[in-house]
């Protein structure tokens, strides 16, 4: 299951995200934000981030203006490995070299139909393993 979560930001593509997953028959869970009201981003990067944390979700995906507050935000959960892209090459590599387990986009960076896209691309992607498994074990001990 994948949670999936947004500020005010993000809210247009987050829920063109839940409707291409539906759509898929991708199970997934939308932790809001429900409207056009001003919320803080934090909130929302921790609801997602603790369900992959606790692996309650096997991944997560965040949303807000940019990208980036989430991004900040939902790294600060232990075992979270949150990438902001902007396009298919970020997208790829951060399932392929990064293992990103939440995928963080700019809802006022992209189009819908980008950010969808990306989402398929990160989806569809694997994690190689190999040399960047060294590279994951530090970031953990960085933690
Ligand atoms: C909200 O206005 C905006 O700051 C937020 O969506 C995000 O871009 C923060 O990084």
């Amino acid at each position: 299951m994948i949670a999936v979560a947004s500020d005010h930001g993000g809210l247009d593509l987050k829920n063109a995200i839940v409707v291409s997953l539906q759509e898929q028959q991708i199970e997934c869970v939308d932790l809001g934000t429900d409207g056009t009201a001003s919320v803080d981003y934090p909130d929302f990067a921790e609801k997602v981030a603790k369900m992959v944390a606790s692996g309650t979700a096997k991944a997560g995906i965040l949303i807000c203006g940019t990208g980036i507050g989430m991004s900040i935000s939902a790294n600060k959960i232990p075992g979270i490995r949150a990438a902001l892209v902007h396009d298919e090459f970020t997208a790829r590599m951060a399932a392929e070299h990064n293992a990103a387990n939440i995928l963080v986009l700019g809802g006022r960076v992209l189009s819908a139909d980008q950010g969808v896209r990306l989402v398929d691309v990160w989806l569809t992607s694997r994690y190689e393993g190999g040399r960047h498994q060294q590279r994951l074990d530090k970031i953990a001990a960085l933690e």
